[in-house]
C-alpha cells in the first residue's frame, strides 16, 4: 500500500505540487498520471509508435526491411532455423538475427529472435557498465515449467524459394506459414488464417550500434522537459532516425544511462476476423480490450506493462498497474486463438481494429473485423507462443501447461480476511477477534500491515505494542484461524540490524549501475533490496523465516508480500533505475516485470522450510506478479478507493487475471483509500463474497470498518454475504481444484464459459462460480433496486434464494429485484453443486461438517457436478488422500461416483480420510423437481451394497417460492459410491 504524500524526497513533493497545478487547469484529477510515462515520454515506445506511423503512412510502398534466405532456412524434427536478416541502411548491410520457431506437441508454437552480435557478446557498453551483453533470455526460467517438448511429427506441406509451410498440432490441423521476403508468419487452423506475425511489417528489433559522438546538443533548462510534455503541436517531421533517446533519456529529474543504447523489440500480429482480444493484465479497464490509437471510445495510449506502484489508481485506462501477464486472447464466434509475449522488459501495446474491405463472395455476411496489434518491448529477445485454440478452454489449459497453474490453495485462504492498516497492537487483534465471535461473523484470518514491525525492519516486532504475538496467535487458533503478516522486499539501511548486514555482508542486494549496493527510499526511509534472481539469496531469505529466528511466528503465521514491483519512493517512475544489477549482471531493465515474482518465490520457498519435517502449502500474497505467479500465490488489486467506481472496476479486472490463468484474485473489499457509506460497504461484500481471494481492507486514515461496526440491516446484510461464502466453500474449493488441474478461471466471464454466444463477449459484470452453474450480478450502483441480467444459453435458471424460475430468455437481458438485502444470483439447470449449511466461527470448523448437495434439474431433466476436497493443508493430496466424487442425475436416478474412477479400497489414508468417513451428504435438495414427486414420501437409497429409505418432502412453491425437493438426512459417506432412486 501507498500514503499519498508521505516520506518524499523533496524533489518529487515538488514535482507532485506542479502536477497539482497542471491538473487544476487542464486535467482534471489525473494527478498521479504524471508520475508515469506516456508512449511518447518513453522513447523507445515512441520510436517503434513513429515507426508504425512511417509504415502505415507509406501504405502499399512500405518495405519491412527483414528477410529471410531460403538457403540459410531448415526444418528437422520440429524445429525451423534460419537466419533473419536486416537491412539496415540503403548500401543493404544486414545484420544477422537468428530465429527458431519451434512446434510443440502442446500444440503452441514458439517463435524466438535473437541478435547474433549480442548473443556473441561482441558489443561494447558505454559508461564501463558492468550489465551483461546479451539480450535477456532468462524469462523462461521464471515463467515456463513445461509443455515445451518439440512435436517431432509436425511436417512441411510446402518448401520453396518464398517461404514454408509447417503443419503441427492436433491432427495436423494447425499450420505455420512461413514467409521469406519480407519475413512473416500466418498461423492457421482447419486452413483458415487465425493471425499473423509482421502482418503490417511493423517489426522491429534495434540492433547494436556504437555511438557516435556528436557536438554537444544546448543544455535543457530545469523544468523544460515538463514545459515539452504539455504542447499539443505535432512533433516535427523527423530526418532519418530519431536517436534523442538512444543513449539516455531522463524522466523526473532521473537519468537512464542506457549503455547498451537502443535495443527494443517491436512486432505487430494481426487477428484475422477477431473483435474481441481479452488478457493482457494488468489495468483498469474493461475485460474486451479497447483500441488505443484513438477515435470514438478508443485509448490514445497503448496498454502498459511495466510493474508498478500506483497509488489512486484512474479505472478505465491503459495505464500500467502492479503486475503483468502478457497473454492475449483474441475470440470469435466459436474460435479463440492467443499469443504470450515471453519478455519482462517494459512493454506497450497498442490494439486497433479494422474492418476489411467487403469481400463480395461472402454473400450477406458483413465485412469481417481484424484486431490489429502492436507489442513494443525495450529490451531482451523476442520471445512468443502461439495458441491456436478453437476454445478458451484450450487456450487457458495450453498456457496452464505452460506457466503453470494455481497452486491448491490452503484451505483456510478461500475464507475471510480481514485486514487493515493497520491494527495497531495484540490486544487490538485479540479483541477484534472476539467481535467476531461476538457478532457471529465468521472469518479465518487476521492482518498485519507495516505498522507491527519495530521501525519497518521486517522480521521484527514493535515491542510495545506487540508484546506477546505468540499469545495473539495462539487465540487465534483456538478457532482455527490464521495471522497474516506483512514483509516487504526494502530491508531497512540502519545500523545494528542483522538483517541489513546479513544482506549486506552476503551480497545479496541488487546494486547500482556502478555495482555497489543500490539505496533507495521506501517505508522505512533508506533501504535495500533484496536480489531475489539470486540462489543464494533465496537461501538467506529462507533462513529468516524460520520460527525460532522470526520470533513470534508460529505455524498459523502466513505473508504477504507488498512493493515488490518494486516500490522505490525516490527512483525513476516510484520504482528502480533500470540500469540498477541483478544477480548474473542483468539490468533491472531486462528483468523488471518479472522482480515481483522472484520475491514472492523467495517467500514462498521460505515457508516450505520453516522447520525441518513441516510440508504445507504456503500462503503468500502478492502485488506484483508476472506469468507464473499463479503457481506459488494470491494477488489482489492494489490501492482502490471506497468508491461506486471502483467496486464497479474490480470485477472486470478479477475476471481478466482468471482467463490469463492467475484465477486467486481480489480487490480490497470496501475500497482502501476513503470511507465507504454502509450501502456501498454492504454491496462490495456482495460481490466480495464471489472474488476468489476475498479480503477486507483499510488505509490507515480510514475510520474502522470491520464488519460489526455496521449498524443495522447493514450488519445482517455483510453478515449474510460472509454466510454465504463459507457454505459456499466446499464449491469454491472444487472451483479452485479444476483451476489447478486444467487452469480454468474459477469465476469466469460470458465467453469463456459461452463462446459462441456473440451477445455475450462484451459482458464483464456478471460471471459463473467455477463449473457449479450459479451465475452472479453484483450490484455495483448506488440506490439500485433491480439489476439487469444477460442469459446466455436456453437453459433454465432459477433464482438461488427463492428457486423461483426465470423467464426463459436466451439472449436476453433480464431485469430482476435486487434490493440491498439480496445479491443476484442464480442456478443454472443441469448443475448439481456443494455445500456445508451450518455456519462456523471458521472454514478450519468446518472442516468435518457434513455436506449438502444442490441438484438443479436441466432442460433435458439432468444435472451434474463434482466435489473436490482434501486436508486443506498439506501435500498429501499429491499421494491420493483426496475425495473427487462426480455427482449424476440420469433418469430418475442420481449417482455419486470416483471423479477419477479410483476403487475406494486402493485408496490408502491417514487421519484426514479417516475422519471424512463419518462426514456424510445430510441433505440434498432439487430445484425444478418434477410435480409428479408430489404424493412421494420417500425414496430408495443404495449405499454401502446396502439398501434404505429416505424420507422426501415436496413443495409444491408458492408466490415467494419455487417448487422443490428435499431428501433429508441421506447419512451416505461423502467420499463412498452411493445411489439415489426416484421412481
Ligand atoms: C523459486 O525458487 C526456487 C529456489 O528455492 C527455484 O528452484 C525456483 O525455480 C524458483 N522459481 C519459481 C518460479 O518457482
Amino acid at each position: 500500500m501507498r500514503a499519498p504524500g508521505q516520506l518524499m524526497s523533496s524533489w518529487s513533493a515538488l514535482l507532485c505540487a506542479l502536477g497539482v497545478l497542471f491538473s487544476l487547469f487542464s486535467f482534471g484529477f489525473a494527478v498521479k498520471e504524471n508520475d508515469f510515462k506516456k508512449c511518447h515520454q518513453s522513447g523507445f515506445c515512441k520510436r517503434n509508435r513513429d515507426y508504425a506511423d512511417k509504415a502505415v503512412a507509406q501504405g502499399s510502398s512500405w518495405q519491412a526491411p527483414y528477410k529471410i534466405l531460403p538457403t540459410e532456412a531448415s526444418f528437422k524434427d520440429g524445429l525451423f532455423q534460419a537466419t533473419i536478416l536486416k537491412t539496415i541502411d540503403e548500401e543493404g548491410t544486414t545484420v544477422e538475427l537468428p530465429l527458431t520457431v519451434a512446434f510443440h506437441k502442446s500444440g503452441t508454437a514458439r517463435v524466438t529472435v535473437d541478435e547474433k552480435r549480442r548473443q556473441e557478446k561482441n558489443i561494447e557498453l558505454r559508461h564501463s557498465s558492468q550489465a551483461r551483453k546479451e539480450r535477456y533470455n532468462e524469462a523462461e526460467k521464471w515463467a515456463i515449467v513445461g509443455g515445451t517438448t518439440v512435436d517431432v511429427d509436425a511436417k512441411t506441406s510446402y518448401v520453396g524459394e518464398t517461404g514454408i509451410k509447417i503443419q503441427y498440432g492436433p491432427d495436423s490441423t494447425f499450420e505455420a506459414s512461413i514467409n521469406y521476403n519480407p519475413y512473416s508468419i500466418e498461423f492457421k487452423r482447419d486452413g483458415s488464417a487465425q493471425l499473423k506475425l509482421n502482418d503490417r511489417g511493423l517489426m522491429n528489433l534495434e540492433h547494436w550500434r556504437p555511438k557516435v559522438e556528436k557536438p554537444p546538443a544546448p543544455e535543457k533548462k530545469e523544468g523544460e522537459e515538463n514545459a515539452e510534455d504539455k504542447k499539443e503541436e505535432p512533433a516535427p517531421e523527423p530526418v532519418g532516425e530519431d536517436e534523442s533517446t538512444w543513449w539516455d533519456e531522463s524522466f523526473g529529474g532521473n537519468t537512464d544511462s542506457k549503455p547498451r543504447g537502443p535495443e527494443s523489440v517491436a512486432l505487430d500480429i494481426t487477428f484475422f476476423g477477431y473483435e474481441h482480444v481479452y488478457g493482457i493484465p494488468e489495468h483498469a479497464g474493461p475485460l474486451s480490450l479497447k483500441e488505443t490509437r484513438g477515435g470514438d471510445g478508443a485509448y490514445t495510449e497503448p496498454y502498459r506493462l511495466y510493474n508498478s506502484d500506483v497509488f489512486e489508481y484512474i479505472l478505465d485506462s491503459p495505464m500500467t498497474l502492479y503486475g503483468a501477464i502478457p497473454l492475449m486472447q483474441a475470440h470469435r464466434k466459436d474460435s479463440t486463438v492467443a499469443v504470450f509475449w515471453l519478455n519482462a522488459a517494459e512493454t506497450w501495446i497498442d490494439i486497433t481494429k479494422a474492418k476489411e474491405s467487403k469481400n463480395p463472395l461472402s454473400l450477406g455476411k458483413g465485412p469481417k473485423t481484424n484486431t490489429q496489434t502492436h507489442w513494443i518491448s525495450e529490451a531482451g529477445m523476442m520471445d512468443l507462443f502461439v495458441f491456436l485454440g478453437p476454445t478458451p478452454r484450450d487456450v487457458t489449459k495450453a498456457y496452464g501447461e505452460l506457466t503453470g497453474t494455481t497452486a491448491m490453495p490452503q484451505e483456510f485462504s478461500i475464507g475471510y480476511h480481514q485486514c487493515r492498516w493497520n491494527y495497531v497492537s495484540d490486544d487490538d487483534v485479540k479483541e477484534v477477534d472476539r467481535k467476531f465471535d461476538r457478532y457471529q461473523i465468521p472469518y479465518d484470518v487476521i492482518w498485519l500491515d507495516i505498522e507491527y514491525t519495530d521501525e519497518k525492519k521486517y522480521f521484527t516486532w514493535d515491542n510495545d505494542m506487540f508484546k506477546d504475538p505468540i499469545s495473539m496467535g495462539q487465540q487465534l487458533d483456538a478457532h482455527g484461524r490464521k495471522l497474516v503478516v506483512i514483509i516487504d522486499p526494502h530491508i531497512k539501511n540502519t545500523g545494528s540490524y542483522p538483517v541489513i548486514d546479513e544482506l549486506k555482508s552476503n551480497g545479496l542486494a541488487i546494486k547500482n549501475k556502478d555495482g555497489k549496493d543500490f539505496d533507495g527510499w521506501c517505508w522505512p526511509g533508506s533501504s535495500m533490496w533484496v536480489d531475489c534472481f539470486n540462489p543464494a539469496a533465496i537461501e538467506w531469505w529462507k533462513s529468516l523465516f524460520k520460527y525460532d529466528k522470526f520470533k513470534g511466528t508460529m505455524e498459523n503465521t502466513w505473508l504477504w508480500n507488498d512493493m515488490n514491483e518494486p516500490s522505490v519512493f525516490n527512483g525513476p517512475e516510484v520504482t528502480m533505475p533500470k540500469d540498477n544489477l541483478h544477480y548474473g549482471s542483468w539490468e533491472h531493465r531486462d528483468v523488471h516485470n518479472i522482480n515481483g515474482l522472484t520475491f514472492h518465490n523467495a517467500t514462498y520457498q521460505a515457508l516450505l522450510s520453516r522447520k525441518k519435517g513441516e510440508l504445507r502449502r504456503p500462503f503468500v500474497l502478492t502485488r506484483s506478479f508476472y506469468s507464473g505467479s499463479q503457481r506459488i500465490s494470491a494477488m489482489w488489486t492494489g490501492d482502490n478507493q471506497a468508491s461506486w467506481e471502483h467496486l464497479g472496476a474490480a470485477i472486470p479486472m478479477i475476471l481478466n487475471q482468471g482467463i490469463s490463468g492467475f484465477p486467486f484474485a481480489g480487490a480490497d473489499v470496501g475500497g482502501f483509500f476513503g470511507n465507504p457509506e454502509a450501502e456501498l460497504q454492504s454491496r462490495w461484500y456482495q460481490a466480495g463474497a464471489f472474488y476468489p481471494f476475498f479480503r477486507g481492507h483499510a488505509h490507515i486514515d480510514a475510520r474502522r470498518r470491520e464488519p460489526y461496526l455496521l449498524a443495522e440491516p447493514y450488519r445482517n446484510i455483510v453478515t449474510s454475504a460472509l454466510r454465504l461464502r463459507y457454505s459456499l466453500l466446499p464449491s469454491w474449493y472444487t472451483a479452485f481444484y479444476q483451476a489447478h488441474q486444467d487452469g480454468s478461471p474459477i469465476i469466469r466471464p460470458m465467453y469463456w464459459t459461452h463462446p459462441s454466444n456473440e451477445g455475450g463477449f462484451a459482458i464483464d459484470n456478471q460471471f459463473f462460480v467455477g463449473s457449479t452453474g450459479i451465475l452472479v450480478k453484483p450490484v455495483v450502483e448506488q440506490g439500485k433496486t433491480t439489476e439487469d441480467v444477460y442469459i446466455p444459453d436456453d437453459e433454465v435458471y432459477y433464482n438461488y434464494f427463492t428457486y423461483q424460475r426465470l423467464p426463459t430468455a436466451k439472449g436476453q437481458t433480464l431485469t430482476v429485484d435486487a434490493p440491498i438485502e439480496s445479491i443476484p444470483m442464480f442456478m443454472r439447470g443441469g448443475h448439481i453443486f456443494p455445500r456445508r449449511d451450518t455456519p462456523r466461527r471458521s472454514a478450519q470448523l468446518m472442516k468435518f461438517d457434513d455436506y449438502t448437495l444442490v441438484v438443479v434439474i436441466g432442460k433435458d431433466g439432468t444435472a451434474e457436478g463434482q466435489l473436490y476436497t482434501d486436508d486443506g493443508d498439506s501435500f498429501d493430496y499429491q499421494k491420493g488422500e483426496y475425495i473427487h466424487r462426480t455427482f449424476k442425475l440420469e433418469g430418475s436416478k442420481l449417482t455419486s461416483t470416483d471423479a477419477d474412477g479410483r476403487d475406494p479400497k486402493s485408496i490408502k489414508g491417514g487421519s484426514w480420510l479417516k475422519n471424512m468417513r463419518n462426514v456424510a451428504v445430510d441433505k440434498i435438495v432439487i430445484i425444478g423437481a418434477p410435480t409428479s414427486w408430489a404424493d412421494k414420501k420417500e425414496v430408495r437409497l443404495e449405499a454401502g451394497g446396502k439398501q434404505s429409505t429416505v424420507k422426501l418432502e415436496y413443495f409444491k412453491g408458492d408466490a415467494s417460492r419455487g417448487p422443490f425437493a428435499i431428501v433429508g438426512r441421506v447419512g451416505a459417506s461423502i467420499g463412498a459410491d452411493w445411489a439415489i432412486e426416484f421412481a
